[in-house]
């Protein structure tokens, strides 16, 4: 393609002459008002004009993002804080992707991640979605459950209906556990029991079902769940174990769907190969598990970049790739519409916040959630699958068509220039020479490296 993997999306090491950033700003951001997303040339742009364009576009003061700077982000007396036995912070890359419009608004999408290509991926994925609208967005309430476990009742079944009849009692207890999630509409909205067999018990698992506003709401959860445990034990008349939330979060969704223009895709034949690349994904779970990884690696790179849990959203996401046969399937699906364009889909938990945790503290997360402009969880939680859905079919458009190593393997030669240690002028001939020979390999940059520098230490000496 292009696409997900290809060279017309490869981000170029050149850079745009241009002037100065207010010149540039007349360029990307003059005289429009509200968030614009389609940034011509941006990623010819420096990394520091990028934020200042990327600011200025999202309504941003220009040096709103300037965290983003290695030298300006997380310090190592806030990692200090964060989690123990600091000895530094890792630096991963935050990219911005371009062209998103999400329920009729534009947005800019901070995405963290090592792997090349993600970025550019997902700008060409939205790019190709705005012509028949954007992506559309729904969210369901932002509810959690915590499962609180009890051990050797001697009459299981009625002892759910025991705690069920406790439903009011139990739900008061946790709830004062929160009087501020309470206060800003949250709290206990149900309470459930489930009869779990095992090998070693018949375990009654109660559910408090909590909805926790704009928390990811591990703590909230955790908290109401070791509260309420000793009086479930009492009612259910067994000793209470585990109290902890689920990450099964299958009551948390996030929906993203968009039409895909079939001529922009490359035409009818590129629509039906992507709908059977989508389609073994959904029959075969070895083809699943790639396919959904794909997903994950624009749903992880926005988690990541906000601050939140990307181990919580990835838990979620494979649990709810089972099929009610049991099979492990694909979280998306593609079709083609009644217009020949390629309708797509995406349904996934996707537990993340805007209150607590990382997300309040690093000050790189902040600035990405200021650069978002979300002002809810679940707008965020729509923003992810939209990414999701977006990286998906840049994906599978590169493998119904050309393969993804073209356009990897230039990202990657990059990579491999840049480790063998050439310098920001020599990279271009040594990843030139690389791909032209097929050998993208630390060895043969190497051996591209001291020829290059013999030549010039050759020339200079003439
Ligand atoms: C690579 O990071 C992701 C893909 O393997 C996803 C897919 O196969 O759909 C390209």
């Amino acid at each position: 393609m292009g696409a997900a993997f290809g060279s017309d999306l490869s981000f170029r090491t050149s850079r745009l002459r241009c002037g100065s950033v207010n010149s540039l700003f007349r360029r990307y951001a003059g005289g429009i008002v509200g968030v614009h997303s389609r940034l011509a040339g941006f990623r010819d742009l420096s990394p520091g004009e990028r934020r200042a364009i990327a600011a200025k576009s999202a309504g941003l003061d220009p040096g709103a993002l300037d965290v983003l700077d290695p030298a300006a982000g997380l310090t190592l007396d806030q990692a200090d804080h964060m989690i123990e036995n600091v000895v530094g912070v890792l630096g991963v890359p935050v990219g911005v992707a371009t062209n998103f419009s999400v329920n009729g608004s534009d947005v800019l999408v901070p995405m963290a991640t090592e792997e090349p290509s993600v970025v550019a991926a997902a700008s060409n994925a939205a790019r190709i979605a705005r012509i028949h609208g954007g992506f559309a967005t729904t969210c369901s309430a932002p509810i959690m459950q915590a499962q609180v476990q009890v051990l050797g009742a001697a009459d299981p079944h009625a002892a759910r209906l025991r705690l069920l009849e406790a439903r009011g009692e139990l739900a008061e207890l946790a709830n004062t556990q929160d009087p501020r999630l309470v206060e800003f509409g949250g709290g206990v909205r149900d309470i459930t029991v489930r009869l779990v067999p095992s090998g070693e018990d018949v375990y009654v698992v109660l559910h408090l079902v909590v909805d926790v506003r704009d928390a990811m709401g591990a703590n909230a959860v955790n908290t109401m769940a070791e509260a309420v445990a000793t009086r479930v034990g009492e009612i259910a008349g067994g000793r209470t174990l585990l109290r902890i939330l689920t990450n099964k979060a299958d009551l948390r969704l996030a929906r993203a769907r968009a039409v895909f223009d079939a001529e922009a895709l490359g035409g009818s034949r590129v629509v039906r190969d992507i709908v059977h690349a989508a389609a073994l994904a959904e029959a075969d779970p070895y083809r699943a598990a790639t396919h959904n990884k794909g997903i994950m690696n624009g749903v992880t790179a926005v988690v990541l970049a906000t601050g939140n849990d990307t181990r919580a959203v990835e838990a979620g996401a494979h649990s709810h790739a089972i099929a009610p046969d049991g099979r492990y399937t694909s979280l998306s699906h593609f079709e083609r519409d009644a217009e020949g364009n390629l309708s797509g889909s995406l349904e996934l938990p996707m537990p993340v916040g805007l209150v607590g945790g990382a997300t309040k503290v690093h000050p790189v997360a902040r600035a990405a959630v200021r650069l978002l402009g979300v002002r809810t969880a679940s707008e965020l939680a729509g923003i992810v699958a939209a990414v999701g859905l977006a990286q998906n079919l840049a994906a599978l458009r590169a493998l119904a068509t050309e393969g993804i190593q073209r356009g990897h393997m230039s990202l990657h030669a990059r990579n491999v220039a840049v480790t063998a240690g050439a310098s920001p002028e020599e990279i271009p001939t040594v990843v030139a020479r690389m791909l032209t020979a097929k050998a993208v390999r630390a060895d043969r940059a190497e051996q591209i490296l001291a020829e290059l520098r013999a030549g010039a230490g050759a020339a200079e000496g003439d």
